[in-house]
């Protein structure tokens, strides 16, 4: 597969390469457990190895006997910490029950010590000889499970209510043809490559953490309460984050008890999360029910689409998708009715995992449309366009601007959808059944208050400094792009820095946020500079340069706060607190119009007529967008976004050990996700679009689009070979041969 620099079209930046990217080739980029310590100590942290019960006691002797060890900490020792809220309460927080609280055992996998040593294999020899005495309960591992407690979230958390338009059981009880059927998705697991690290250091009352995080102003928040320290006294650094796609937005258990042991011992503490148990530690996506009823007139056009959902969750904590907000907007569905639920059990916590609710609620959605449209014989893109729609119907807002069915052109003509021949297992090369299927991408437009300082000095040379994140994608490239064409100057000429809790705060990297709200403020700071400088934008340099002499000033430098139009604080106040404050998407709370991006994935499967096997030989994307920034970032995200989503389809699964409430394939061998043999060709084809309502960067958030609705279009091409509908993911061999 070879990807060339992909052409700059019409309202995209330049597709310069990224500027960390010799960095990182060659090693020379320190990620958080590079940053050097002054002779540290290693923790290593203990789980529990129950589902459900408590801890009666330990017996450190063993551990403490290993030469190097410093520490073991447990709940019967632990030095104070304050409690804090969940993320979805407003908090910082993974989970509200505190690290080491108690002798409670919620979940398989919980921390339930932490040693510190000398080294870190003085840490991990204690930590395998840490006696623990149990007291085993029975756990509830997932739907179906004995003990698992059903809520209906709105009933609990009146903030999420299901969409309502119209009578939707009326529709459907008249419709012409109704489709009616179960979906689900299994838990799937973030797995960076980078491991989850913290490394703790205190210099008197001050404290530095060097870790992996989407949200170093929510991080510096979180650890000050927990510690009962001053924010301003605590300092999060990462200059670059080797892949979270959620699983590091939130404080996890980790850091304050890294913290405390550095404290307690009197220097660095780094600890280094294996991956296995990082299964448990930071989040995951859980497992959903769906089920889905579409009524439609004989003609195709809808009358109703009624969602409900089921999320799996653990006991304790407000975390919960939701997602019909947005798939109802998706299309002219005249009455929508939607129940979620979320289903307790004794579970790590769940949080958001790229494009939370979108992946699980547009794979039901998208197969049952191309369900709907086998019923109806109709061409299922035919199905779509008849059903396209300008507004959201359930709010009545317009969208700022909708791109799909033009998607949907120019994906289809790519791919030579025009060819496909309907009928199930007709296409066939030997040995074969080959089968073409699609699916909407969508993801909504989501911004955030943020702040950015930029100073332009008098030679043409300038900074940009903003508590941004770089994820792996691309974000010191973009936000430099951004000062540069702003102020006509050379991307080269802008040093750009982030991932600080010093710099003006950003927001969490969640949400695709972050390149058009960063690049909003570093915009709005340039603009203030010009407008000081007096000189029009793209100005050539002598005449910027008797600007400057005019003022006798030898550098300008001005802080940019965007406040989108959505924003519920309407402030940048809350970020220095840590405050999320994501508004946009299909906007229920706010008189602001809808905005989403858009996308069309056109897939080949073949799937072998004995043994089953599946395989993707080629997936044809188009995505509308909004400003790209930058065409090479974008052409890297949103191909490794339908790779993600091919993976969605067939591999990704954690599977849970029913009767131990225990994830089994807690590793990178038995996890499986594509490799490059799985994937061969992948076409990116980004539709110029424009649209200035958005924010001032005109971008849509690219980051979590091009993954959802491909395993609906992998679903979908699958049926189209076989005659089979697997409506569980992921579609593995065993399911198309039962
Ligand atoms: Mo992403 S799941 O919004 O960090």
């Amino acid at each position: 597969m070879t990807s060339p620099v992909p052409e700059q079209k019409e309202n995209m930046g330049r597709p310069i390469a990224r500027r960390e990217a010799r960095a990182k080739v060659t090693g020379a980029a320190r990620y958080a457990a590079d940053m050097p310590l002054v002779n540290p100590a290693y923790g290593y942290l203990v789980m529990s190895t129950i589902g459900r019960g408590r801890v009666a006691g330990f017996d450190d002797g063993p551990a403490r006997a290993v030469p190097g060890v410093l520490e073991v900490m447990t709940h019967l020792n632990r030095p104070k910490l304050q409690p804090i809220k969940h993320f979805f309460a407003g908090g910082p927080a993974l989970t509200e029950v505190p690290p080491l609280a108690d002798s409670q055992i919620a979940y398989d996998g919980q921390v339930i010590a932490m040693i510190v040593a000398e080294t870190f294999e003085a840490a991990r020899e204690a930590a395998n000889r840490l006696v623990v005495r149990y007291e085993r309960a029975r756990p509830s591992a997932t739907f179906g499970s004995a003990g698992v407690e059903e809520q209906v979230t709105s009933k609990v958390m009146p903030m999420r209510k299901d969409p309502v338009l119209g009578d939707a059981q009326a529709a459907l009880s008249t419709a012409a043809v109704v489709h009616d059927a179960e979906y689900g998705t299994p838990i799937q697991h973030h797995n960076p490559i980078e491991l989850f690290s913290t490394s703790a250091q205190w210099l008197g009352d001050e404290l530095t953490i060097y870790e992996p995080s989407q949200f170093v102003y929510g991080l510096r928040t979180g650890l000050a309460m927990q510690l009962g320290m001053p924010p301003e006294k605590v300092r999060i650094i990462n200059d670059f984050v080797g892949g979270a796609f959620g699983s590091k937005g939130a404080v996890t258990h980790r850091s304050a008890l890294v913290a405390l042991a550095a404290r307690q011992l009197g220097r660095p503490v780094k600890l280094v999360v294996t991956r296995d148990q990082a299964f448990t530690i930071a989040g995951y996506r859980h497992e959903t029910k769906h089920r889905v009823r579409l009524g439609a007139a004989r003609d195709g056009r809808f009358v109703a689409y009624h969602h409900d959902i089921w999320e799996l969750n653990g006991r304790t904590d407000p975390y919960i998708n939701g997602g019909i907000e947005n798939s109802s907007a998706m299309y002219a569905f005249p009455a929508v009715m939607s129940t979620a639920r979320m289903v307790r059990a004794d579970r790590s916590p769940p949080i958001f995992m790229r494009s939370p609710p979108e992946v699980p609620v547009m794979y039901a959605l998208e197969s049952a449309i191309d369900e709907l449209a086998v019923t109806l014989a109709m061409d299922p893109v035919e199905l779509r366009r008849i059903n396209d729609t300008d507004r959201n119907w359930v709010t009545g807002k317009p969208y700022t601007t909708r791109g799909l069915m033009k998607c949907y052109d120019a994906a289809g003509a790519a791919f030579g959808w025009r060819k496909r021949d309907p009928r199930p297992g007709s296409m066939r090369d030997g040995d074969w059944l080959i089968g073409w299927g699609c699916a909407t991408a969508t993801y909504p437009t989501q911004v955030s208050p943020a702040v950015a300082r930029v100073r332009l000095v008098a030679d043409g040379t300038a900074r940009v400094e903003i508590a941004a994140h770089d994820v792996g994608t691309g974000a010191y490239t973009v936000i430099g792009q951004t000062v540069a064409e702003a102020l006509a100057i050379e991307p080269d000429a802008v040093a750009v820095t982030i991932g600080d809790s010093v710099l003006p705060p950003g927001p969490v990297s969640g949400g695709s946020v972050t390149t058009a709200s960063a690049c909003s403020a570093a915009k709005i700071a340039c603009e203030q500079i010009l407008a000081r400088l007096g000189t029009p934008r793209g100005a050539p340099t002598r005449e910027r340069m008797a600007a400057f002499e005019r003022l006798e000033l030898g550098a300008i430098e001005e802080t940019g706060n965007y406040v989108p139009a959505s924003s519920k604080t309407r402030t940048t106040a809350g970020l220095y607190k840590g405050a999320v404050d994501i508004t946009g998407g299909a906007n229920l709370e706010s008189d602001a119009k809808t905005m989403f991006a858009f996308g069309a994935e056109f897939v080949e499967v073949r799937v072998h007529a004995r043994t089953r096997e599946i395989r993707v030989p080629r997936i044809v994307g188009a995505f509308a967008a909004g400003r790209i920034m930058n065409p090479r970032t974008a052409h890297s995200q949103l191909m490794g976004g339908m790779i993600w989503g091919i993976g969605s389809a067939l591999h990704e699964h954690t599977e849970i050990d029913t009767r131990e409430a225990r994830f089994m394939n807690d590793n990178l061998a038995e996890y499986l996700v594509p490799v490059n043999a799985d994937i061969r060709r992948v076409d990116v084809i980004m539709i110029p679009e424009v649209d200035n309502e958005v924010n001032p960067a005109g971008a849509k958030g690219i980051g979590e689009l091009a993954n959802v609705g491909t395993a609906a279009a992998v679903a979908n091409a699958v049926f189209h070979a076989t005659g089979r509908r697997i409506r569980d993911l992921p579609i593995t061999v065993d399911k198309l041969i039962v």
